[in-house]
């Protein structure tokens, strides 16, 4: 807890905990220990191990702390983070969403010019799907989206992309299914890392091939390539590239570029999921899409745990659509952040009508999270009810199956996804 001291009489020691009620409670990381303030400092809070939590230079506008403002579990956090800005360093808080779209759309412009052309993947996820509307709100037919159907998609995932992008948005819309290739490919191979490689780098021969095709179409006139890369994704690219471990490698970000001749535009990069989306709805998109929750690049693969076949696909495919179905009708969609059905590689035995029978397992996911590095299972007795009879539904409706568990690990130590 911070106990909070206040100096009424000097002109701006109090005006980084200004408004804040003490004690409040806040995270701090004990790996530290702050042992002393330097002379020309006051101590503006303290905590029971913490002596010089929060400090304030005696002459000058500068301010330290040792608690986590970012921290949901630092209520006052905000508070802290806004007094700075505004208080502090006088910034008036006049950045919108609205201005950003105008200031971005404008920024578009003037990067591809009156003639240039601009291509991008797009996977009909929220990212790409705002980052493709804003380009086109933007330059219009110049832009032009790709969808790689990589056979591990969700169930009529290509046919509602187009409903989406081509029908609602009118985007200019390329379709390359290579589910075929992408299948062959991960023939035989069980090993996560190993799937995760084949379909990164299958997905980028692909995407060349087909963005060579679209620009000979339009005679050789592109020149930038679209990414939806978020600012979690630029933090995260930057410790992957570190000397921290790799977790799970992610497709998404690098590696197309290295041999495309392509300048890349990256308008989403400064902002946050949350942000994301508030553009989204700001661009008008709806509301289904802008709340859909996040699907990984490598799909059903990673999902499909063991050998990934077509048949196994379908199975995991069949079962999240069911499971994806009941959420939203139990109104549970929104409050959680994340889930999904994996399609475990072990057979279970049941009993159906009066036969035993011997087949797959399928595993349900469902985690609460907000930024998707830390998760909880959602729990609740009125949610293990609707579990129970999306047990059921699937176990009735999807051949294969006869038993269906929930997963009840958080991250850490369990990850999101299962691979
Ligand atoms: P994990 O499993 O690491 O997942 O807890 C955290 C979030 O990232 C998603 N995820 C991926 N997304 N390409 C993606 O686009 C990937 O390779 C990938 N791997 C995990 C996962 O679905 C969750 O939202």
């Amino acid at each position: 807890m911070l106990d909070i001291h206040r100096f009424p009489d000097h002109p701006f020691a109090d005006k980084l905990l200004q408004g804040i009620q003490g004690p409040a409670e806040v995270w701090m990381s004990h790996g530290d220990q702050v042992t002393g303030a330097a002379e020309n400092f006051l101590v503006i809070g303290t905590t029971g191990t913490a002596p010089f939590a929060a400090v304030a230079h005696k002459d000058k506008p500068f301010f330290g702390i040792q608690l986590h403002p970012e921290l949901t579990h630092t209520a006052c956090g905000k508070d802290v983070l806004r007094n700075f800005v505004t208080n502090i360093c006088q910034a008036s808080p006049s950045w919108t969403m609205e201005s950003f779209v105008e200031k971005e759309i404008a920024r578009i412009q003037q990067i591809v010019g009156p003639t240039g052309r601009v291509i991008g993947a797009v996977s009909g996820g929220v990212d790409s799907t705002v980052a493709a509307k804003l380009m086109h709100e933007a330059i219009g037919d110049r832009f032009h989206a790709i969808l790689v159907d990589n056979g591990v998609m969700r169930l009529d995932e290509c046919a509602n992309v187009k409903k989406m992008l081509v029908d609602k948005m009118g985007i200019n819309l390329k379709i390359a299914d290579a589910s075929d290739l992408f299948l062959d490919r991960l023939a035989g191979v069980t090993d996560p890392e190993k799937k995760r490689k084949i379909i990164g780098n299958t997905f980028i021969e692909v995407f060349e091939a087909e963005a060579a095709i679209v620009d000979k179409e339009c005679g050789g006139e592109i020149e930038y390539l679209l990414q939806g890369t978020l600012y979690p994704d630029v933090i995260e690219s930057i410790s992957f590239k570190g000397p921290s471990a790799t977790i799970k490698t992610h497709h998404n970000v690098g590696g197309l570029l290295e041999d495309m001749k392509l300048k890349l535009i990256e308008p989403l990069r400064e902002l946050f999921k949350d942000e994301v989306r508030e553009l989204g709805r700001i661009l008008g998109l709806d509301d289904e899409l802008v709340w859909r929750h996040p699907f990984p690049g490598p799909g059903i693969a990673i999902r499909v745990l063991g050998e990934v076949t077509r048949e196994q696909v379908q199975i995991a495919r069949l079962a999240d659509h069911i499971y994806i179905e009941e959420i939203k009708k139990g109104g549970y969609y929104r409050q959680i952040s994340q889930a999904y059905a994996a399609l475990l590689p072990i057979k279970a035995v049941g009993v159906m009508g009066d036969k035993r029978t011997y087949e797959q397992v399928i595993a349900l996911r469902a985690v609460e999270t907000t930024d998707f590095m830390s998760a909880d299972v959602m729990i609740g007795a009125e949610w293990f009810l609707t579990l129970k009879r999306i047990s059921s539904r699937i176990i009735n409706e999807v051949k294969g199956v006869n038993r269906v568990v929930y997963d009840i690990s958080s991250k850490p130590p369990a990850t999101i996804e299962w691979e």
